[in-house]
């Protein structure tokens, strides 16, 4: 049994770093991570290309002296963008996606799309220039049952959307059912697919089972045994479209313990020796560096960090919580240890 493992440095392909009190609070619980796609759903969201330079720029001034990571700009998508304010940011390496939020699908998503329709100019221009859309794939439809709106998402827009246009490269965000899963894996050299940790470690068990868990409810909401296993399969498959996007998502720990808590699962600070544990129990420690460190550079047409980190078993006990300028956050915690730690 290695004691050790070695791993070329890791990225995340879906973070929340937030903005104002919390950014700098956060920033130093990705350290590990060298790259992150910086997901835009601020109040207001990032829409233009000026919006994300000013973004960018929050983001480099809260980082710690010393903490070396490349904040990889998305654009919220709305029915006002404009296709060539996107393509400019493409061409100035501002930008690296565009991210799709149906509107109220999700936290700060009120300006989201409601009609495909209105953004296909955008769309267009965005496969002609080779720059990837994230998608948050649930439908937003009140009839449709929160645990279908993944699978109704992808028949009623995304398979539609792929057929229609093809040639977009397209990322299936925190994909948390089987559904998913086949969908990505069907897909061609044009779709990828992002999983997340919590979604590898949790079902909806784990949610709702002996007093409702505020800081395991999340979007997409967690779901049953079956599909969790099913992102477990994906992970480790060694299929290369499917790679990391934590979609860490911190939020004020009185804002989750709540009435009306926040959708959000804090993992940043621990992701990777949970993301260790999960390959681990499924005898796939060989396959974790694809996964956090190759596949997603590669969907990207990035080059894979030079550097490497090192976990080693057991070791370091982590915070239960991380104090930020907006009041602090619970780390995610399933209640037993990962078993492995990032050696600093
Ligand atoms: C995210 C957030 O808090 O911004 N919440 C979540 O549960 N994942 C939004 C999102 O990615 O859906
Ligand atoms: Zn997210």
């Amino acid at each position: 049994m290695a004691e050790t493992l070695s791993l070329i440095r890791p990225d995340d392909w879906h973070l929340h770093l937030r903005d104002g009190a919390m950014l700098a609070g956060v920033l130093p619980a990705s350290r590990h991570f060298a790259r992150a796609i910086v997901m835009p759903n601020l109040v207001p969201p990032v829409v233009t290309a000026r919006d994300a330079a000013a973004y960018r720029a929050r983001i480099l001034a809260a980082l710690p002296e010393g903490q070396d990571f490349t904040p990889l700009m998305t654009l919220y998508l709305t029915e006002a963008t404009d296709p060539s304010d996107v393509a400019a940011a493409a061409a100035d390496g501002l930008v690296t996606a565009v991210k799709l939020y149906p509107a109220g699908a999700t936290t700060n998503s009120a300006s989201g799309v409601r009609d495909i329709e209105a953004v296909m100019p955008v769309l267009e221009k965005m496969a002609e220039i080779g720059l990837p859309l994230c998608v948050h794939g649930e439908v937003t439809d009140p009839e449709i049952d929160i645990f279908d709106r993944e699978a109704v998402f992808i028949e009623r827009v995304l398979a539609p959307l792929r057929q229609r246009l093809p040639e977009l490269r397209v990322v299936m965000e925190h994909v948390t059912t089987r559904d998913g899963v086949d969908f990505v894996r069907e897909g061609g050299s044009n779709l990828g697919g992002t999983l997340t940790v919590h979604h590898l470690i949790l079902n909806r068990n784990h949610l709702l089972v002996g007093g409702v868990r505020p800081h395991f409810y999340c979007l997409p909401v967690l779901k049953r045994e079956t599909h969790r296993q099913a992102l477990v399969a994906a992970a480790t498959s060694g299929i290369g479209r499917f790679f990391l996007g934590t979609d860490s998502a911190p939020h004020a720990r009185a804002t989750k313990e709540a009435a009306c808590g926040c959708a959000g699962v804090f993992t940043a600070p621990n992701a990777l020796p949970w993301l260790a544990h999960v390959f681990e129990a499924a005898g796939a420690l060989d396959r974790l560096e694809a996964f956090a460190s190759l596949n997603g550079p590669a969907f990207y047409r990035l080059a894979p960090n030079a550097e490497r980190i090192r976990l080693e078993r057991a070791g370091a006990a982590t915070p239960a919580e991380v104090a930020t300028g907006a009041g602090p956050v619970v780390v995610f915690d399933p209640g037993f240890a990962p078993g492995w730690h990032v050696m600093e």
